[in-house]
């Protein structure tokens, strides 16, 4: 008996310390917030294999293929400090920009323009973009200053106010034609059987006849739905992953010429502006975490390619490859660029794509 419960004793006192060294080793896991959990989960699914799974250079499994620059170390808190909330977060939600010398997109001081990062502005929501940016922080042992939680209270009060004023707005054109009816009757059944004086009938007419009166309600109402427009563009941003419907089919009938160029543009955007090679090899050259692109030509048709190519996420939901923002100029280019893409079949098969 007495030897049982001196066992016993020591059962609780064990497994907390053995608690303790599992939350430590997993890097205290257990007393991650929801939004950090979030933001492990989405890096674990579109940055790690750049990146690696603390951040270090050389750790993804992607990092030695890449062209360069390749990422720098996320883990390292000396240089990440120097970077602000806001910093980081417009470095993973930004538009693309073509880097050719010369020839390319006019690039600002402020702007990040490599790449090989590419961009989530098109694949993911704000919100989910601030969890990852508060995920990278403790990567470097910091924590997100910014308030993300604040930032959305003030999109939704926004998109309420909006909301009702928008509401206020209708009653009051309501309202107004409403009065503007009533006074066209009254004035109607006025000139019924009644001496009405010349020149107050010639008022009432004209007033009649005025089909385009435009009323200050109206012009009101308008503003009010604009401004509506444009809090729930703002919340729906924030709140909700980017869609990208009714792409139109692209016009592949060109002349040689137009064709000769448009694979020598669209091999430019694949390397300076889209970075589509820190992903993809051809010829061996390049990242490994998409399929290798040297057959692409044979094996894929061009429509299906310049769909893809600009909202892969419609094709195929949770695939790593990113919603680029590509712009349908760029795609058709891109899409021409990919057809000249005819490698004789390889020794060895293709991996199938992850
Ligand atoms: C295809 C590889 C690749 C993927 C995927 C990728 N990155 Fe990067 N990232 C890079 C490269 C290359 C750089 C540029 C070199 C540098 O500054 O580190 C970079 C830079 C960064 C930087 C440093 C920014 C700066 O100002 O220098 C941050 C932060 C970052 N990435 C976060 C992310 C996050 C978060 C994700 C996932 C949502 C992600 N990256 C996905 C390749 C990648
Ligand atoms: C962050 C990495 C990444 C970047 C950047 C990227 N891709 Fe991809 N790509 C992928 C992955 C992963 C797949 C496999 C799709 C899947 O099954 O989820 C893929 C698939 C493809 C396919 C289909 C290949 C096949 O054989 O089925 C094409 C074509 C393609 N990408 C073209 C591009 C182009 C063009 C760019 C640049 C505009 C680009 N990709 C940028 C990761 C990337």
């Amino acid at each position: 008996m007495m030897g049982t419960w001196r066992a016993r004793r020591w059962v609780i006192p064990v497994s907390v310390v053995g608690l303790c060294v599992v939350v430590v080793m997993s890097g205290c896991v257990l007393f991650e917030d929801e939004r950090t959990a979030k933001g492990r989960k989405l890096y674990n699914h579109y940055c790690m294999h750049c990146h690696g799974e603390h951040g270090r250079q050389g750790e993804g499994y992607n990092w030695q293929h890449m062209p360069d620059p390749r990422p720098r170390d996320l883990s390292d808190e000396a240089t990440m400090s120097t970077f602000s909330d806001e910093e980081i977060f417009s470095t993973i939600y930004r538009d693309m920009k073509d880097t050719t010398p010369e020839v390319g997109d006019p690039i600002g001081d402020e702007e990040f323009a490599v790449p090989t990062m590419p961009t989530f502005k098109y694949t993911l929501s704000e919100e989910e973009i601030w969890d990852v940016v508060g995920y990278v922080r403790t990567l470097h042992g910091m924590s997100l200053t910014y308030d993300v939680e604040a930032r959305k209270k003030q999109l939704e009060q926004d998109l309420k106010a909006a909301e009702e004023e928008l509401k206020q707005a209708q009653a009051a054109l309501a309202a107004a034609e409403q009065r503007m009816a009533e006074a066209e009757a009254q004035a109607a059944s006025a000139d019924v059987g009644t001496d009405v004086d010349e020149s107050e009938e010639d008022v009432a007419d004209e007033e009649m006849d005025e089909e385009e009166v435009v009323l200050p309600e109206e012009i009101a109402l308008e503003k009010a739905q604009l401004r509506y427009e444009q809090a729930k563009k703002a919340w729906e941003n924030f709140t909700k992953r980017p869609r990208r419907l009714n792409i139109p089919r692209p016009d592949l009938n060109v002349s040689d010429d137009e064709r000769a160029e448009l694979e020598k543009l669209g091999k430019r955007l694949y390397e300076n502006k889209y970075g589509c090679h820190a992903c993809h090899s051809i010829n061996q050259q390049g990242g490994i975490v998409g399929p290798p692109l040297d057959r692409a030509g044979f094996r894929l048709n061009g429509t299906w390619i310049y769909r893809w190519i600009l909202y892969p996420q419609g094709i195929k939901k949770h695939t790593r490859m990113p919603n680029l923002g590509v712009t349908e100029d760029d795609a058709k280019a891109l899409t021409f660029f990919l057809k000249t893409l005819r490698a004789p079949k390889p020794d060895r098969p293709i991996p199938p794509p992850e």
